[in-house]
């Protein structure tokens, strides 16, 4: 009687909390959206190789099944979601900019850099590559939001995720001239927002202004910090940003970074070709 107590709880326990969302296609070479399995004590969803399938649409009605579907290939983004991006190096505070959704891509892939953007010649003035890395806390919205209170924020989140904000800082900021930074062209192109690998839900994450922060380039610790340090925290961005922009469920925001990056330093080290970022809110 007890055990059959205990299965009718596990199944509807898996009926209703997701705790970690991923998109993915299975070894039967069809896309699913599912719910990550991990082994106990493991929180990294990398790690996972199966998941919970997910029937419904994860903004609105949805429905965690029994069946298990094994992953072959991570695919990240979903198509209707949209990019929005907040901050910048080292203040962590509340510069804008509404990034397209070409810009997002999967986690673990190669960030393509076009040929426009390594080398230039305008006006006389040659141009180089100056590639930079952000670690960034990424939020994704549930449900529609416009001028919402900071009280009222965290109920339109759906869950975070770990984003990767691809950033050339010729033109974000030396092309666009300051005080008028182009961020758009140093942001947006194709791939430049890897996030993922899963949204991890709310209730796994009840204090978004608690978690660890860091980027490596090549395995050398170059970001490392808090979320506690961020000067505006999730709620106050959410609510910020709503304060004229209506926030669809699906958008998402990519929230700043911590110190670190290579912008500002007296000799900065652009990433080249093949080296590898890793980000991460362990
Ligand atoms: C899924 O993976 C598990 C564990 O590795 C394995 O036992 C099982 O056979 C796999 N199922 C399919 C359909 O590939
Ligand atoms: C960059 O462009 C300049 C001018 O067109 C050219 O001389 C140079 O070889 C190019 N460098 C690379 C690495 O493509
Ligand atoms: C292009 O170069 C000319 C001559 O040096 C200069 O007068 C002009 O301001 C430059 N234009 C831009 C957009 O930098
Ligand atoms: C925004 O919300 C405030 C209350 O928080 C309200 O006073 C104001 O009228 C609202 N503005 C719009 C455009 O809805
Ligand atoms: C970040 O700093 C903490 C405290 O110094 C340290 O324990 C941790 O290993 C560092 N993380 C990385 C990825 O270097």
């Amino acid at each position: 009687m007890r055990i059959i107590t205990a299965t009718l709880l596990f199944g509807f326990a898996i009926l209703t909390h997701a705790q970690r969302f991923v998109r993915f296609i299975a070894t039967d070479g069809k896309e699913y959206t599912g719910d990550a399995i991990l082994n106990n004590d493991d929180t990294d969803t990398s790690h996972s190789k199966q998941a919970h399938v997910i029937t419904g649409d994860i903004l609105g009605d949805f429905k965690i099944t029994k069946q298990v579907k094994n992953s072959s290939v991570a695919t990240g983004a979903r198509e209707d979601t949209h990019c929005k991006n907040f901050g910048t190096a080292n203040v962590w505070e509340g510069l804008t900019n509404d990034q397209p959704w070409t810009s997002l891509a999967a986690p673990n892939g190669p960030v393509p850099v076009t040929s426009g953007y390594q080398n230039q010649t305008t006006n006389g003035t040659f141009f180089v590559s100056s590639m930079d890395y952000e670690s960034e806390l990424v939020v994704v919205i549930k449900s529609k939001a416009f001028n919402i209170t900071e009280d009222q924020a965290l109920d339109h989140v759906l869950g975070y995720a770990a984003g990767y904000d691809v950033s050339h800082r010729g033109w974000q900021i030396d092309r666009g001239g300051q005080p008028q930074p182009q961020f758009s062209m140093g942001k947006d192109a194709d791939g430049w927002a890897p996030w993922g690998p899963a949204i991890v839900s709310k209730s796994l994450i009840p204090d978004p202004q608690a978690l660890s922060i860091w980027a490596k380039v090549n395995g050398v610790t170059m970001q490392n910090d808090t979320t506690a340090n961020m000067i505006f925290g999730v709620a106050q961005l959410v609510s910020f940003f709503s304060m004229g922009i209506t926030l669809w469920p699906g958008d998402i925001i990519f929230t700043g970074t911590p110190s670190g990056v290579q912008l500002g330093k007296a000799n900065p080290v652009w990433l080249t070709n093949g080296d590898v970022v890793e980000v991460s809110l362990p």
